[in-house]
């Protein structure tokens, strides 16, 4: 670990611009980076903050599929929606920049070239699956099938889900591309592999020995285990035509793979910050007294644990992360967060919805980050962490003391000695926010923020002002006085994590030249008879009925992408044996009302259901506990076999069956028409 660094070089991992990112990505990686750089540009440290839209890879040319555009389209499309949501919410990198720009190019194939021509590369042919009819060759994740070890039937080329184990794509029976849907075929294809297994020797020591303390239990522990888990060689190159081409003269259809090329992207987007600024980039990125590091999701840890890290050192002249303080996933209202099944806050969507409150959400997810394990947005919670933190403990004490001080002396401060005791209170706090963000604990540091502002406002509870101003006036001045400077102490300790009501308490305060963090800890930062701005509101309190209707969008998301979902998406299973009508007509399935659900005794999967079928209800047992809690689902539709032969299971006589559907992911749904009918209805 470097102690005192020269220069700060901080990246936050260059998003795949194929769609808008959503809070869960802001929580991983953006806003903890976001906090650090900020508070070490308050220090008047030298650092650079790089960010930039991933434009290339599998998921772009996906999503150009999906579209029905080209990947050039696609990463226009999303590069500046992506770049001003960051900047609406006070991300504020020095450059975002992009993939697709020329010096970005010319520098990752110059990182190529380099490897190349040390040797470093084994050329290999293989055969890969190619799907004929989307005309690529399909990277691990676009191919599913039939895992040979557990027999689930979609697991993903390179693992399955369902068991965990890790698989190639060959081993998967009955692969399908889940980009056409199609049975792909197998291709041979030339490309070249960097060993990373030659590299365990050096990486076990800078790794695991050199980084064994300062480390974050979670991104240590997932690299140990890859490391332990035998490194392979790993093919640097892609068949197809979106990407960086590959710079030699037998490479006709190959690019390097992304996640070749985009880490080069911080590499790159600081030469290109460095030349906008007049600047050197060289010592960024090659100075031993320069820190390094690289803020990203736990998906990414292995890229910038492993693999970058070892390009880095076989190129030579880099210097190495000094850390990766990865987080872990940031989950929505109970489920996993994704924007492709809709079950997302999105960023833009967020700003559109609450323009003027970007400190808001920053606040409510850093007192919620996923440091060390997975953690969750509600916005219940969200409204909470705004009504009563940010408005009823900073916006009520900053407010009152200035309404205080305006009315009785005219908003002048009140001309007293600092207190000691304060000035002491002042510094720990500011020790504690230090060390707690060096350390990379974000959250704390904002605790100890708020504990400040709840210092004040005990300060004013006991002290009283409006009542001691009049039987003894100079209690009254001094604890203004007091309360005035915690406020200024306030307005620079809180910038970091909300930076847009930084500078409106540094207005309200009449403050010309803004403090730095040389200023906090000094308990006189504000001179006697000092005139005040005008205070302005800082916090408002949000409604229920705003979150409410947030709250209903996202279920209506939902039920919008499951309906979709059950019409488009091809199914994984192989069709069943050819029936007749006749076979089909002899079942009856009605729509039916759930009227109760409990749990059934000594039976984790079972759930007891009276079911309202119209001419009667009845009980039926159905092996869906793991699924849905039965609070949840009384009143809900449902279809059910209604003629299935009746069956005692645990002692409970079942008639029926409900109707369900598997999800990639084995969840279960319940199969349902889209509006309410009438409990009874045939379904044919
Ligand atoms: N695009 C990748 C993702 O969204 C992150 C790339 S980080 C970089 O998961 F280092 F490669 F740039
Ligand atoms: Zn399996």
């Amino acid at each position: 670990m470097i102690n005192t660094p020269k220069q700060y070089t901080v990246t936050a991992a260059l998003p795949y611009v194929n769609g808008s990112k959503h809070i869960g990505h802001l929580a991983g990686a953006y806003l903890p980076a976001d906090v650090y750089v900020r508070l070490k540009r308050l220090q008047g440290k030298d650092v650079v903050f790089i960010c930039g839209s991933d434009e290339h890879g599998t998921p772009i040319t996906i999503q150009a599929i999906k579209e029905n555009c080209t990947p050039q389209q696609v990463i226009d499309k999303y590069h500046n929606l992506v770049k001003e949501s960051f900047a609406s919410l006070g991300i504020s990198f020095d450059i975002y920049h992009r993939t697709s720009a020329p010096i970005h190019h010319e520098t990752a194939q110059e990182f190529f070239t380099d490897f190349y021509n040390k040797g470093l590369f084994d050329e290999k042919v293989t055969r890969q699956y190619y799907d004929e009819e989307a005309g690529l060759f399909l990277a691990d994740r676009y191919i599913k099938g039939t895992c040979p070890n557990c027999g689930h039937d979609s697991a993903y080329g390179d693992q399955c889900e369902k068991c965990g184990k890790s698989l190639d794509p060959t081993d998967l029976i009955n692969p399908v591309s889940t980009v056409s849907g199609n049975k792909p075929v197998l291709k041979e294809t030339k490309h070249w592999y960097l060993p990373l297994q030659k590299y365990e020797p050096w990486l076990r020591k800078w790794l695991l020995e050199d980084h064994a303390k300062d480390w974050k239990a979670n991104v240590y522990g997932q690299s140990k285990s890859w490391i332990d888990g035998g490194l392979q060689p790993r093919a640097m190159t892609r068949d197809g035509e979106w990407g960086i081409k590959v710079p030699l003269p037998d490479a006709e259809g190959k690019v390097l793979y992304v996640w070749f090329d985009a880490p080069i992207g911080y590499i790159s987007a600081t030469k290109q910050w460095a030349l906008d600024n007049n600047k050197a980039w060289e010592p960024y990125w090659k100075e031993a007294d320069t820190k390094l590091i690289h803020f990203v999701g736990k998906d990414n840890i292995v890229f910038h644990c492993i693999i970058f890290p070892i390009m880095l050192h076989c190129h030579g002249d880099y210097i190495l992360p000094d850390n990766v303080p990865a987080n872990e996933f940031l989950n929505l209202e109970g489920d996993k967060m994704s924007t492709s099944r809709k079950w997302s806050v999105e960023m833009h969507q967020y700003l559109e919805d609450f323009p003027d409150k970007p400190d808001a959400l920053r606040y409510c997810l850093l007192s919620n980050l996923p440091e060390n394990k997975d953690s969750e947005f509600t916005w219940k919670d969200f409204q909470t962490k705004n009504n009563s933190e940010l408005v009823a403990i900073l916006g009520n004490f900053i407010n009152r003391v200035l309404v205080l001080t305006h009315k009785f002396y005219a908003g002048k401060v009140p001309d007293k000695k600092p207190c000691d005791e304060l000035q002491q209170f002042l510094i720990e706090q500011k020790n504690k926010i230090d060390e707690a963000i060096d350390n990379y604990r974000f959250r704390e540091g904002l605790a100890e923020m708020m504990n400040v502002a709840r210092h004040g406002n005990k300060l004013l509870t006991e002290k009283e002002p409006w009542k001691t101003f009049k039987t003894d006036p100079e209690s009254a001045a001094v604890v203004l006085y007091d309360c005035i400077q915690i406020i200024a102490n306030l307005s620079v300790m809180c910038e970091p994590f909300i930076p847009f009501s930084a500078v409106k308490i540094q207005h309200m305060l009449g403050v010309q030249t803004p403090f730095n963090w040389a200023d906090v800890g000094r308990a006189d930062l504000i001179p006697g008879n000092h005139q005040l701005g005008s205070p302005t509101l800082l916090f408002e309190k949000i409604e229920d009925e705003i979150i409410d209707i947030e709250i209903q969008k996202l279920y209506a998301n939902k039920l919008e992408i499951v309906a979709s979902e059950a019409v488009v998406v091809p199914s994984v299973a192989p069709q069943k044996a050819e029936i007749t009508f006749d076979d089909f007509e002899k079942m009856d399935i009605r729509v039916g009302t759930i009227l109760t659900a409990e749990k059934v005794e000594k039976a984790d999967k079972l759930l007891k259901l009276s079911v309202d079928l119209g001419f009667e209800t009845r009980a039926i047992v159905s092996g869906i506990a793991a699924h849905f809690k039965p609070e949840d689902i009384i009143g809900q539709q449902v279809s059910v076999l209604a003629n299935l032969a009746p069956r005692k299971i645990r002692g409970v006589e079942s008639k029926g069956m409900i109707l369900l559907a598997e999800d990639e992911t084995g969840k279960l749904h319940f199969v349902k028409t889209k509006e309410i009918t009438g409990n009874g209805s045939i379904i044919r």
